[in-house]
C-alpha cells in the first residue's frame, strides 16, 4: 500500500464488502458449531472477526493477514483474537472447523488459497469465501477498464465453481452479496474520503480521485459484477 492509499484506508472498519447478514447466512450454511475454531484469511482490519466474536462467542478466533498495520489493529482492538502477520498460503496452525475469507481469497489467488485452507481444515470443515465476479455478460466499458486493472483474472460464477471443484472442493451452497454489503464498505470510505479532500497533497487527490470513480462505477454499473459468496467442503 503507498502512503496516500494507507492514509485514506487507516481506519475503516472494513476493506471489502461484507456485513452480519452474510456471514450469519455463512455459519449457518456451514454447520459451524458454537465452540468452534475459525480462521479469518486477509482479516484486514478485522470487521468480520467482531461480528464472528458476537455470532460465535464460544469460538475460538484466528485471524492472518499481510499487512502490518491491520495485524497490529486487530491486536490491539481484539485481544481475545489470535491475529499472524503472515500469509493465508501458510495459515496458522489449526485445525479449524470454518476457514473464512472476505474478497482476499483474489491476493494469492482462489485455487492456491483453498489448496493451502484444505491442509488445516479440522474433520467436517469447511470454507466460505468471497470473491468478485462478473455477473453479466453485458459489460460496459468502464467496468471492463476498472477491474482490467484492478483483478484482471476476474472470472464468472461458471468458471469460479470449476475453481472451487478443480482445488478439490465440494459447493454446498452460494449466493451474492447484498447492496447492504457493499454500503458496507463504500459507506465508510466516501465519507473518508470527503473528509480528507480539503487538505489533500497531489498524491492524496489522485488516490481520492480514484475511490470516487470506483463507487460511482459500482454505483451505476454495480448490476454487472458482485462479491459470491461460497461455502464449500474439500470433495474427499
Ligand atoms: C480487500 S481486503 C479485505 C479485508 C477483510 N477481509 C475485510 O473484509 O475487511 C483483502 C485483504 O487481504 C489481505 N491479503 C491479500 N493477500 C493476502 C495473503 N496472501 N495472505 C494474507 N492476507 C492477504 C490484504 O492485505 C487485505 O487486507
Amino acid at each position: 500500500m503507498n502512503a496516500a492509499f494507507f492514509t485514506l484506508h487507516s481506519g475503516l472498519p472494513r476493506e471489502a464488502p461484507g456485513d452480519e447478514e452474510s456471514l450469519a447466512w455463512a455459519l449457518a450454511r456451514a454447520g459451524t458449531p458454537q465452540d468452534a475454531r475459525i480462521l479469518d484469511a486477509g482479516c484486514g482490519p478485522g470487521a468480520d472477526l467482531k461480528t464472528l466474536a458476537r455470532l460465535r462467542p464460544q469460538a475460538t478466533l484466528t485471524g492472518v493477514e499481510l499487512h502490518a498495520p491491520f495485524v497490529e489493529r486487530v491486536r490491539a482492538e481484539q485481544p481475545g483474537v489470535r491475529c499472524v502477520l503472515g500469509d493465508m498460503t501458510s495459515p496458522p496452525d489449526g485445525p479449524y472447523e470454518l476457514i473464512w475469507s472476505a474478497g482476499a481469497a483474489y491476493g494469492p489467488g482462489v485455487r492456491a488459497a483453498l489448496t493451502a485452507w484444505a491442509r488445516q481444515l479440522a474433520p467436517g470443515g469447511r470454507v466460505a469465501f468471497s470473491d468478485c465476479l462478473w455477473r453479466t455478460e453485458r459489460r460496459s466499458a468502464a467496468a471492463r477498464d476498472f477491474w482490467a486493472r484492478d483483478y484482471p483474472s476476474m472470472g464468472d460464477v461458471h468458471t469460479h465453481h470449476t475453481t472451487v471443484k478443480a482445488a478439490g472442493y465440494r459447493v454446498l451452497d452460494a449466493r451474492w452479496l447484498s447492496d447492504a454489503a457493499w454500503e458496507a464498505y463504500y459507506g465508510p470510505l466516501a465519507a473518508r474520503a470527503r473528509a480528507l479532500r480539503a487538505d489533500a497533497d497531489e498524491a492524496l487527490t489522485a488516490v481520492l480521485d480514484e475511490t470516487d470513480a470506483e463507487i460511482n462505477l459500482w454505483r451505476q454499473h454495480g448490476d454487472e459484477f458482485g462479491y459470491y459468496l461460497i461455502v464449500a467442503e474439500p470433495a474427499g
